[in-house]
């Protein structure tokens, strides 16, 4: 099979970035690459691998010829050009928003942990939420040594989450508090995140969690093959520019020590342990972000659950929370 011709939906945006620097970094074959947005940016340079690549706006010949498809531009624009880019131009869709992630016949991968799902796919694969990734990474190892009966999570979410106008918000705000240019505005988040952290991710739901939580609960939930798995999620948003923490506790069907659990997830692919308490060792963002691996420390035997764990994850939420999972289930196909 020669090279695919490739086509990304919101390239100018922060994932969009780090889809090109993730297909450069891979040596990712192709034959074409095309770059789409909305008409704002339309005829914006953007250069790859020495060439020059001028945005197009999103419109019906955009999938024309192309065989991969990576879209990062929202839900409402998958929801509307994903089905297109598959049915009617024969584009395989690795999508990274929400929209799909839950339909029966699109398969929600992480491929180190159920790459087998990618082969039931008819045109639209999705990448999980960028949180749920970074999590299952960690729970596969324990639940296949182990078993799982529940999850307790709380996330450190950084601004790249929110895209890359929270990030250039963000530091705005940094600026001008230390400016002393007034209190900072929020526009595209919430809430003024510098200096801050509110306990908010995404929108709320009827019964007081948010939809970010609710997509942990149900994604980890099919990405593991376990419906009934009972996940409670808090998602944070915290100052922090690129890279999420989360703090993990698991209650398990049998016992592990903290050596058989460090074991297992040093073993674990996508996985490296960071856990050395005697020298401060552990996973930190700054550490982390532009890192392939989701990072895991602070190991130990959970004192509420019995037998369980209570852990600490860092990873990088625009690379293996997004570009670089979307990217290997493409290598994957
Ligand atoms: P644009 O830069 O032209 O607005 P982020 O998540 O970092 O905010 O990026 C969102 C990406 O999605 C950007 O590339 C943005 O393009 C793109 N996008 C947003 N709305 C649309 C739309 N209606 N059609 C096509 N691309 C869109």
């Amino acid at each position: 099979m020669s090279a695919p011709r490739v086509a990304i939906v919101g390239a100018t945006g922060a994932v969009g970035a780090e889809f090109l620097r993730v297909l450069d970094e891979r040596a990712f074959p192709m034959r074409s690459l095309r770059l789409l947005a909305s008409p704002r940016s339309a005829g914006t340079a953007i250069g790859f691998r020495g060439e020059r690549h001028v945005v197009e706006a999103l419109g019906d010949r955009s999938f024309d010829g192309v065989d991969v498809a990576f879209f990062s531009a929202g839900g409402g624009t998958s929801r509307e050009w994903a089905p297109k880019a598959a049915v009617a131009a024969g584009a395989v869709v690795v999508d990274n928003s929400s929209a799909f992630r839950m339909h029966d016949d699109v398969p929600l991968v992480v491929p180190e942990v159920n790459r087998a799902a990618i082969a039931g796919h008819r045109g639209i694969l999705a990448n999980p939420n960028c949180s749920t990734i970074l999590l299952v990474l960690a729970l596969e190892p324990l639940r296949r040594a182990a078993g799982l009966r529940s999850v307790v999570v709380s996330t450190y979410q950084a601004a790249s989450g929110a895209g890359q106008r929270a990030m250039d918000e963000l530091r705005e705000q940094t600026r001008r508090v230390l400016a002393g240019d007034g209190p900072p505005k929020a526009e595209v988040l919430p809430w003024p995140l510098a200096f801050n952290l509110f306990p908010q991710v995404d929108v709320f739901q009827a019964d007081g969690f948010t939809k970010e939580e609710d997509k942990m609960l149900f994604e980890v939930r099919k990405i593991l093959g376990m419906p009934e798995l009972p996940v409670d999620a808090t998602c944070v948003r915290v100052p922090v520019e690129r890279c999420h923490s989360e703090s993990v506790s698991v209650q398990l069907e049998r016992a592990l020590t903290v050596d058989e659990a460090r074991a297992l997830f040093a073993a674990a692919p996508g996985v490296v342990l960071k856990d050395d308490p005697a020298r401060q060792g552990y996973p930190m963002p700054l550490d982390f972000a532009g890192v392939d691996e989701v990072a895991v420390g602070r190991v130990r035997v959970a004192r509420v659950f019995s037998p369980g764990l209570t852990f600490w994850l860092c990873g990088d939420q625009l690379k293996k929370g997004a570009a670089l999972n979307a990217v290997q289930i493409a290598e994957a196909l």
